[in-house]
């Protein structure tokens, strides 16, 4: 019997309306065009404003897309993960809450945080679900709002970040095509350079940590820098090797979307040319997990079926990791 394997037959993504630009954020730090696009790549990011309003509030819109793209009924999901760094609440988990507001009443649902290798570890696992024949729908979802967790008093943070989600539907098939191969990796020591101080078990919200803008993103960003660029590269390689994948048989590499500087020397490590690698980092910024499901909404119509795909990411924790997609149907 053929292999049973997961693969994506659906995409969904969402941003919200606000723009926020370069020419704005430099009024409220100095900072420049020319700094953040030299240094980062980035014009402009989305921002979710409104009151109430939160990561499941992004995820939904992208969940209800598939559903009115494919047909799907929300009581046919078994499964809901979704991949945030800024759920709703520190609990119940945003998955439940995304299938609440969804309709969907017949799964189960958790989160997953890995930083900004969210979706791929939710990928895998879900995948996993699959692959053993206990799951035949499954939503992955990335999903992020981090203009919850940005200081925007802090230039060398706040330009980085916008908000976003992106969903998939994995189902199961015998062809082969979906999910072939991953490599995933986690190095705790990493969390000294990016992690946020307070809010946590270890340190408790007070006025005290407030008054400190400790419930913000903390990042040493050339230390960080120096992880991705050698990580993301070397996964992304290690995996071709591993498949006796050659520049050549690949169609497109969706990188996680941190910095342009990143995501070239990936793509040079890889030998692949820059007009297989989706980027739109320039449009969007890094939304940490929403940054992967995002780039395959965006190229969907230009995805075909058999297309070699390296997704690959690096976030906190550190995590790392990439995974090879054998894209599993024509635009529709
Ligand atoms: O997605 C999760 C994983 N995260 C990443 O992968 C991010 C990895 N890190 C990076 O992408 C880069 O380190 C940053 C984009 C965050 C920073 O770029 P950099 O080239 O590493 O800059 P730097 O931190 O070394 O700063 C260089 C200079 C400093 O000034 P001095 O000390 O040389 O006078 C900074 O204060 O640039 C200054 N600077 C800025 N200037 C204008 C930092 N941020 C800004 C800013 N505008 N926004």
């Amino acid at each position: 019997m053929s292999k049973l394997r997961a693969v994506i037959t659906a995409v969904g993504g969402y941003v919200p309306d606000y723009v926020l630009s370069n020419g704005e954020l430099s009024k409220m730090v100095d900072t420049s065009d020319e700094w953040i696009m030299s240094r980062v790549g980035i014009k402009e990011r989305r921002i979710l404003k409104g009151e109430g309003k939160g990561t499941s509030d992004m995820a939904a819109e992208a969940v209800r897309q598939i559903f009115e793209k494919t047909g799907t009924k929300p009581e046919e999901i078994d499964l809901v993960i979704c991949a945030t760094t800024t759920p709703d609440h520190l609990f119940p988990a945003t998955a439940n809450i995304v299938a609440d507001k969804t309709g969907i009443r017949n799964a189960h649902g958790f989160d997953l945080n890995a930083g900004c290798s969210g979706f791929l570890y939710a990928l895998d696992t879900a995948s996993q679900f699959i692959e053993a024949g206990h799951k035949k729908k499954v939503l992955v979802i990335g999903a992020d709002k981090m203009s919850s967790i940005v200081d925007y008093t802090d230039r060398t943070t706040c330009v980085l970040f916008g908000d976003g989600a992106g969903a998939v539907l994995l189902e199961p098939t015998t062809e082969n095509s979906g999910i072939i191969d991953r490599l995933l990796m986690s190095d705790g020591f990493g969390r000294k350079y990016l992690h946020m101080k307070a809010g946590g078990s270890v340190q408790q919200s007070s006025h005290e940590t407030i008054d400190q803008r400790l419930h913000y993103i903390y990042q040493d960003g050339p230390h960080v820098f120096k992880h991705a660029v050698v990580n993301m590269a070397d996964v992304s390689a290690e995996i071709m090797a591993k498949n006796g994948l050659m520049p050549d048989d690949l169609s497109w590499l969706v990188p996680h979307q941190a910095n342009l500087r990143i995501i070239d020397a990936t793509a040079e490590r890889m030998g692949i040319d820059k007009s297989k690698v989706m980027i739109n980092i320039q449009r969007y910024g890094n939304t940490t997990s929403g940054t992967i499901p995002l780039c395959l909404w965006e190229w969907e119509k230009q995805l075909k079926k058999g297309d070699n795909i390296i997704l690959a990411a690096f976030g906190a924790g550190f995590t790392w990791g990439a995974i090879y997609v054998k894209w599993g149907y024509n635009p529709k």
